[in-house]
């Protein structure tokens, strides 16, 4: 017999027909007489009830469906007597898959901390928190594809591997073959890479940009869409080893309208949320976070603030005055931390805040500079709860100051002569930025930590699963 995915089944259209359902069960309770078991299969945050008449069936079986087993259930599809379900499943026989020893299996009771879910990642899938999680995940990133396709962008594929550091952050995981042990070295005592797998140094990408800008500067508009990763030793709730980042890349777009574009995004992502995975939203807003739905709406209100860099600083340096406190010290030419981006978005706007213009020295080398000669054209878009959700800029398209600005940051050129060959034949004013994937799923799902929104987070000592 076919399956019937539970959400189908909950629509209600197959009342009077046999069914055959399967899933895991979360709960089973009853009496001498009849067993109600609630069975997930994923389909959706819902569970249906199965209604087992214990008179049909073999005690040592019934015995054996404990929470976290996994059963066949085929039987009759009706309207429910009880409260809390529409429909129900009146089993005519059961299947065991697979038991769940209740003495070791870990999702026994409601209410694991989000802590102890994070040690049984392997797990966490059959809570419906996770769920919940996971399938909003999925939606953000049809709503991406979607998103882009409809602009008629294309869906590029960066390599993941890569000789050069295209943030010249420096915080690069390194691909080698070579034995660690006891490699081989050049006359002067070195790591001789030539002998490499790759005939040189490679590492683990930071970002698909570089090449992203190739395709750009042929096909008009891209974007990518994959997991970059950063050996930064940060271990804060919104920073993530490997973490995916949706990297469009335009030509002819300058800096105002990649700040329109990244707007329309987000707010069609967050739409995209709200219209199809409302089931999942409200639970998440129901047990972790009572002003999610409300956050969602509001930010597609109103337009974002656009504030440059030293307005931004100026409005911190007024608010210290007037007693404030932060940790790190604010000036013309500071890093915004976290606390400092969250002030201007959570207590002075009160609204998401594009900020622009930044000193050319706290921003990446391929960024646009400004006639100032201090600044670059730089943005990033700054989001309640979560601080930077985006950073992009439009590109410096000029051959022979984007060599100079390479210069001034230590970025070698032999590394990136590829890179400046876009300049050199056939250059464009273009413009781009990177959203984080994850800093977009804790916005959408409420959560508080960068863990809780990709299966099996890789930070700091932990790559367990
Ligand atoms: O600001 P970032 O470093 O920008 C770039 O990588 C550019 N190449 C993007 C571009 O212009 N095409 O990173 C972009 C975004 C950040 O705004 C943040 O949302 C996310 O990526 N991000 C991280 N997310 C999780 N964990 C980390 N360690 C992250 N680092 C950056
Ligand atoms: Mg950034």
């Amino acid at each position: 017999m076919k399956r019937t995915k539970i959400a189908d089944a909950l629509r209600g259209e197959l009342v009077s027909q046999e069914i055959n359902i399967k899933g895991w069960v979360r709960t089973k309770r009853g009496n001498k007489a009849v067993n109600f078991i609630a069975l997930n299969d994923g389909s959706t945050i819902h569970n249906i009830q199965i209604v087992a008449d214990l008179a049909q069936f073999d005690a040592a079986l019934m015995a054996q469906i404990t929470t976290g087993a996994c059963i066949s259930v085929i039987g009759k599809l009706v309207e429910s007597q009880g409260s809390g379900q529409s429909v129900e499943v009146q089993a005519s026989a059961i299947e065991i898959y697979g038991t769940a020893d209740p003495t070791t299996y870990p999702l026994q009771k409601k209410g694991h901390s989000l802590e102890f879910l994070r040690e049984i990642a392997h797990l966490r899938p059959r809570t419906n928190t996770f769920g919940a999680i996971y399938r909003i995940r999925h939606h953000m990133a049809i709503a991406i594809h979607t998103f882009f396709h409809n602009k008629g962008y294309y869906y590029f594929h960066a390599p993941l591997i890569t000789g050069s550091d295209c943030e010249g952050a420096g915080q690069m995981f390194q691909v080698t073959t070579l034995n660690q042990d006891c490699p081989p070295r050049t006359k002067e005592g070195e790591v001789d890479y030539r002998k490499d797998f790759f005939g040189r140094h490679t590492s683990l990408t930071v970002s698909g940009q570089l090449e992203g800008e190739m395709a750009a500067m042929a096909m008009g508009g891209i974007y990518t869409f994959g997991p970059t990763f950063r050996a930064e030793n940060s271990n804060t709730p919104r920073h993530l080893a490997e973490f995916w980042m949706i990297e469009p890349e335009v030509a002819f777009l300058e800096i105002e309208e990649n700040m329109d574009l990244a707007e329309e995004f987000i707010k069609y992502c967050v739409q995209w949320a709200l219209d199809n995975c409302m089931d999942d939203i409200s639970f998440l807003g129901d047990h972790f976070d009572k002003e999610l739905v409300s956050r969602l709406q509001f930010v597609l209100e109103k337009p974002f603030v656009r504030l440059s860099y030293t307005e931004g600083i100026r409005i911190l340096e007024e608010a210290v005055k007037n007693g404030t406190k932060f940790e790190f010290p604010i000036y013309w030419g500071a890093d915004l931390a976290s606390e400092h981006e969250r002030y201007l978005v959570e207590e002075h706007f009160k609204t998401p805040v594009i900020m622009t213009d930044y000193p050319k020295e706290i921003k990446s080398f391929y960024m646009k500079l400004n006639e100032d000669g201090k600044t670059v054209r730089g943005m990033d878009v700054l989001f309640p709860k979560i601080g930077e959700i985006i950073g992009g800029s439009e590109r410096e398209a000029d051959y022979d100051k984007l060599v100079a600005r390479a210069q001034e940051m230590g970025v070698p050129e032999k590394d990136i002569w590829w890179y400046l060959d876009s300049r050199r034949y056939g250059t464009a004013p273009h413009s781009g930025f990177g959203l984080g994937f994850e800093r977009l799923l804790l916005f959408v799902t409420g959560m508080s930590n960068i863990r809780d929104v990709i299966p099996f987070p890789r930070t700091p000592n932990n790559a367990e699963f």
